[in-house]
């Protein structure tokens, strides 16, 4: 059956991604299972999306339940669902309005949009919007034209006018390159895609100084880092500052395809018709939302998030003692990576073969995003198998 299947794939598929030639059947807990039976400590969840593991028994009743109530309604009309997990957003953050889409593109396109609106009620040459060099916020236009990572754009300008990109963690070019015009600067306190890269903290409260002076939106972008993946609700709560635009995705449906933006009433610029998504915040998939949003806030999951990612951390830094081939470890929660001065391509098909997922991130970083809910004895588990990859790699 492995091998059919594969062949259907490969006339199939357009190549966006080169899949590990691996067919993935089931999950439990933190465990997934392929087609053969094999079986994987799942490190990656889905790039930082299956918050709760695979078929939590909450959130696989509630979608059922769900599912055999109603799947969609447009938004032409409300939906409970939808009403309740803003309600639990809302209630649990400094935010409040809601807007709910897709993906985490999807939410920054619509923050992107927002933040412009609101410039041009002020002024209309209040159209620019700062990105941080290396920043990632996803692949349509709009979000891709602040991914100020010019190998993203490559075949595919012109990209959208208007943005300014930045030196991460540089308060100088910021500085220089920050004036009346710029409606919005959006960035990630934590870079994922490029290998979980920390913001300083008077590099953002720097930022928010300045946008906050001059009535800037600032837009963090809490796709991969929000919903407890680094032990507190946001990232930028690290940071001890508040967002104007926060954008969420991944780990906020466990699994199912879901975005928001929140914002803060003042920047509550849209009227009717000025944006709009189909499928957004649908019964199905908000219902997911509200049984991983009381997980985490209820279910007390960033007290647990917090220790178990200082476990996970100890044990890496253990292996950096161990492997002079790892430069860096970063990160925080169980939001982590490796950094190493070889590639890491045969050390993440090595692990595949050893029966852990971890996700790449450029050339070579390896990144570990286990689901939240992981315990120690497996984190130990995952430790264990990479150092014997590291080991038989080297
Ligand atoms: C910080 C950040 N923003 C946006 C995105 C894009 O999200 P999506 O792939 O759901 O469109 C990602 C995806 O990796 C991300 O890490």
């Amino acid at each position: 059956m492995k091998e059919t299947l594969l062949k259907s794939a490969e006339n199939t598929m357009m190549k966006t991604y080169l899949p590990y030639p691996v067919i993935m059947e089931k999950g439990k807990g933190v465990y997934l299972y392929d087609t053969e039976g094999k079986e994987y400590l799942d490190m990656g969840s889905g790039i930082g999306v299956n918050s709760l593991g695979h078929n939590h028994p909450k959130l696989t009743k509630a979608l059922k339940e769900q599912a055999e109530n109603l799947l969609h309604v447009s938004n032409l009309y409300y939906n409970k669902a939808q009403i309740e997990a803003m309600e639990t957003l809302v209630g649990n953050t400094n935010f409040d309005k809601v807007f709910f889409c897709n993906s985490g593109t999807e939410a920054n396109e619509a923050a992107i949009k927002l933040a412009r609106k609101y410039g041009q009620m002020k002024s209309p040459d209040k159209t620019k919007i700062i990105t941080m060099d290396q920043g990632f916020h996803g692949r349509t236009y709009g979000s891709l034209s602040a991914t100020a990572q010019p190998e993203f754009w490559e075949g595919f300008g012109p990209m959208v006018e208007g943005f300014v990109s930045v030196k991460f963690n540089d308060i100088h070019d910021f500085k220089d390159k920050f004036n009346a015009q710029v409606c919005a600067v959006i960035l990630e306190v934590i870079q994922g895609e490029s290998g979980i890269i920390m913001a300083d903290k008077e590099y953002i409260e720097a930022v928010r100084d300045m946008t906050e002076a001059n009535d800037t939106i600032l837009i963090i972008d809490e796709v991969q880092t929000g919903v407890g993946r680094t032990g507190k609700f946001f990232a930028h709560e690290y940071y001890d500052i508040e967002a104007d635009v926060v954008t969420m995705a991944k780990g906020l449906g466990g699994g199912v395809p879901i975005g928001a933006v929140l914002c803060k009433d003042r920047y509550n610029a849209f009227k009717p018709k000025d944006h709009g998504t189909t499928f957004g915040g649908n019964p199905l998939v908000t219902k997911a939302a509200s049984v991983v949003l009381n997980e985490v806030i209820e279910g007390n999951l960033l007290e647990k998030v917090a220790e178990s990612g200082q476990y996970l951390e100890k044990q890496l830094i253990r292996l950096k003692e161990k492997y002079s081939v790892i430069k860096e470890i970063r990160g925080i929660g169980l939001m982590r990576s490796i950094e190493f001065n070889i590639p890491s391509k045969e050390i993440i098909k090595g692990c595949i073969e050893e029966g852990l997922l971890v996700v790449g991130s450029k050339d070579n970083i390896i990144r570990l995003l286990p689901p939240l809910i992981i315990e120690k004895e497996d984190i130990a588990k995952g430790i264990n198998m990479l150092d014997k990859v590291i080991g038989l790699v080297i």
